[in-house]
């Protein structure tokens, strides 16, 4: 007889432990740890292991005929886009992201978008009536969409419903809310979401439906309270965006049927998500003149080029330590940089506050953005713009080498066309010029693209090149 016995689950990272305790030693979480019932694995039963016997399994070749699983689009460019080329049969994607910042809004245009395209779709939501999100679809003028939709939170009525009406795409918004009779522990909880989501994938391989999860984000921005969910599904999909702008950001995290760290960027409005297909343009929207301190990023995100302003601040400290705040960019890379700036061009940042900015709330995490982030401080620093028409790219090093970047030719092409005409940039990586003089370096030389290249091999270089002296005083 199988024997159940409890074990302690921390519900914000998924830990088991043996016994309860305040703190959980894997995430350092407090009053994480609930006790859970756990039914011990059941003994093999002999027709069960009558089925092993025999050649159950009947292995493939690798070089079987491959067939791209076919796709069922939404309509909706951007979302298709990031999903690889629309979603999949018989797949998962969960889509995570902060409470309010648009998940509902977005999958309630996907599934419309589906549905007038003739993909047989359904609507579960958790968290809103009916009459909410039908009084949301006619503000955003997708009333007439063929969707079926559904309030409902019980598991199992879900799943009766799903098989009963065979959708081949189906929402459910969110897994949070979703809670199944065999298990105690209240909804939202790991082994409520983590069981649920089980179920959901599993019933998602076997009808052929294409399911998309909506995960809330927790506050250190893991999706559904841990990471449970992330490795049941075929892909990870994170709506992101700053509370303060109007546009948002869906990122691929994990993607088994497309390419990860691709983009998909909206805009909101009072009629639901705006596709923008110029992402390049709403990042660099009412830049006006060139200003000291602001230096245009030729940066990938995914498969596509994307131009993004990045701002800085060297103001001097007030008293105490000096700060160093960032937004959209890596702390670490920062300090790194600065120390860069500091002892290969003698630059002083020790009594200044220094400040960074990405503009228009997007994340970069390129190493791609070293030269750009060092250009805005010297130029922060030193009070000197960069020409109005340039873009600066490449990888800083700690010995304050330039690195050469992926892609260079992606981010010329897409600074031309945005009316830029020069380039701060590292020497090509296929270039074997090794002992190139700074002189030659900074020569203006004219690229393919018809963005003149001014090539940087070291910080040092890009000090001078912006202030025109070699090694300066810090002002
Ligand atoms: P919602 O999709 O409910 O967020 P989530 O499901 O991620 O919690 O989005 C809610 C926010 O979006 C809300 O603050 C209002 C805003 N919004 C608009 O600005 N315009 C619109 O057309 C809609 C539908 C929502
Ligand atoms: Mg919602």
């Amino acid at each position: 007889m199988a024997k159940s016995q409890s074990v302690f689950v921390c519900q914000s990272c998924g830990a088991v432990h043996a016994r309860w305790q305040g703190r959980c030693e894997a995430c350092g979480a407090w009053n994480t740890i609930v006790e859970e019932a756990q039914e011990s694995p059941q003994a093999v039963s002999p027709s069960a292991r009558a089925r092993g016997k025999g050649p159950g399994l009947s292995f493939q070749a690798l070089d079987g005929v491959a067939q791209a699983p076919p796709r069922l689009a939404t309509g909706i460019g951007e979302f298709d886009r990031v999903c690889g080329g629309g979603l999949v049969e018989a797949s998962a994607i969960l889509v995570g992201g902060d409470p309010g910042i648009g998940k509902s809004t977005l999958l309630l245009q996907a599934v419309a978008g589906a549905a007038t395209r003739g993909i047989k779709s359904v609507y579960v939501s958790g968290e809103e009536a009916i009459a909410q999100i039908q009084d949301r679809a006619r503000r955003m003028g997708i009333e007439k969409a063929p969707v079926q939709l559904a309030a409902e939170t019980r598991l199992e009525t879900i799943l009766e419903a799903l098989k009963h009406e065979k959708p081949q795409l189906a929402i459910i918004d969110s897994i949070q809310t979703v809670w199944t009779d065999t298990l105690t522990a209240a909804p939202g909880t790991v082994a409520q979401v983590r069981a649920c989501a089980h179920e959901l994938v599993r019933h998602a391989k076997k009808a052929g439906t294409a399911i998309i999860l909506v995960g809330h984000v927790t506050k250190d921005g893991q999706i559904a309270g841990p990471r449970v969910v992330e490795h049941l599904v075929d892909a990870v999909l994170q709506f992101e965006g700053e509370r303060g702008h109007h546009f948002r950001i869906l990122r691929g995290l994990k993607n088994r049927f497309g390419p990860t760290d691709e983009i998909g960027v909206f805009e909101m409005g009072d009629a639901g998500l705006r596709e923008v297909t110029n992402p390049s343009q709403l990042f660099l929207d009412n830049r006006g003149h060139a200003r000291p301190g602001s230096v245009v990023f030729a940066g990938i995100e995914g498969t596509r080029p994307v131009l993004v302003e990045i701002q800085a601040l060297a103001s001097p400290t007030a008293f105490g330590a000096p700060r160093r705040a960032v937004v959209g960019w890596d702390t670490t890379r920062l300090a790194m940089i600065l120390a860069v700036l500091e002892t290969r061009c003698g630059l002083a940042f020790g009594g200044r506050d220094v400040y960074l900015n990405v503009a228009g709330g997007l994340k970069i995490s390129e190493p791609a953005a070293d030269l750009a982030v060092a250009a805005a401080l010297v130029s922060a620093l030193f009070d000197q713009a960069l020409p109005e028409d340039c873009v600066v790219f490449g990888e800083i090093a700690l010995s304050g080498d330039v690195r050469p970047v992926s892609r260079a030719d992606a981010r010329l092409k897409e600074a031309e066309k945005l009316g830029f005409t020069q380039a701060f940039l590292p020497r090509a990586a296929s270039s074997n010029t090794t002992a190139t003089t700074s002189s030659q370096t900074r020569r203006l030389v004219a690229g393919q693209s018809g963005v003149k290249h001014r090539v940087i091999a070291t910080a040092a270089d890009l000090v001078t090149t912006i202030t025109g002296q070699e090694y300066p005083e810090t002002p």
